[in-house]
């Protein structure tokens, strides 16, 4: 039996039951709006298989998600759907207003600058229930938003790093990983810390 990888390097899928493969319903809404956190938009991250996991559970709830990294705003517009009663915020280095996430709130913010951070947390508030990070990909940005970021998780939130592989060498990656204050488990190239 023949296997071959998806763009998702980490995950091989049986070629003959490919066809059978079932996405979740996150990943069909990622994929709708063409977010690379699907699994048809390049790279075809696939991280919704595990979003689908860790979420599903709150679909219905009116739970308050920040995403650091706008884009073109694909997957705020995912999570738009998915959570139908969610107050969700994108944060961005970049101005950024599309019309279609008119229902979404937008803040222009560098997420390596605690003045910015304080800054949104002044205007949002923070007991955030998800807090997704798919900003810049540097590994000083990523721990001074987490460092920051943490105590407005609400007890039991999840704060979610994307894109590991992107901070260079394993060896970085290593040291994150031994920090048990840093990162509760990995789930491939996501980063995902569990507030107690
Ligand atoms: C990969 S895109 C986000 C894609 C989007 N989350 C999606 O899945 O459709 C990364 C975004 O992070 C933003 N960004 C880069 N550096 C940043 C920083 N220091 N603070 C906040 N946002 C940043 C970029 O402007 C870009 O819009």
């Amino acid at each position: 039996m023949e296997l071959v990888r998806t763009y998702d390097k980490e995950r091989e899928v049986d070629k003959m039951n490919e066809d059978a493969l079932i996405w979740s319903p996150l990943t069909l809404i990622a994929n709708k709006y063409k977010t690379d956190k699907g699994t048809t938009t390049h790279p075809g991250h696939s991280y919704t298989e595990t979003y689908y996991k860790l979420f599903k559970d709150m679909q219905n709830e009116p739970i308050r998600l920040l995403e650091i990294g706008v884009g073109k705003g694909y997957s705020l517009r995912m999570w738009d759907e998915f959570f139908p009663n969610a107050h969700i915020i994108g944060m961005d280095i970049k101005c950024k207003n599309y019309a279609y996430l008119n229902k979404v709130n937008l803040f222009r913010g560098d997420q390596g600058n605690l003045v910015d951070l304080a800054q949104l947390i002044v205007l949002y508030e923070g007991d955030f229930d998800i807090i997704i990070d798919d900003g810049s990909h540097l590994p000083n940005d990523h721990k001074i938003s987490f460092e920051f970021l943490k105590h407005y998780l609400v007890s039991g939130g999840l704060y979610i790093i994307e894109d590991l592989s992107w901070e260079g060498s394993t060896e970085t990656r290593r040291r994150l990983a031994k920090d048990p204050d840093w990162y509760l488990c990995h789930f491939g190239k996501l980063g995902v810390y569990k507030k107690p």
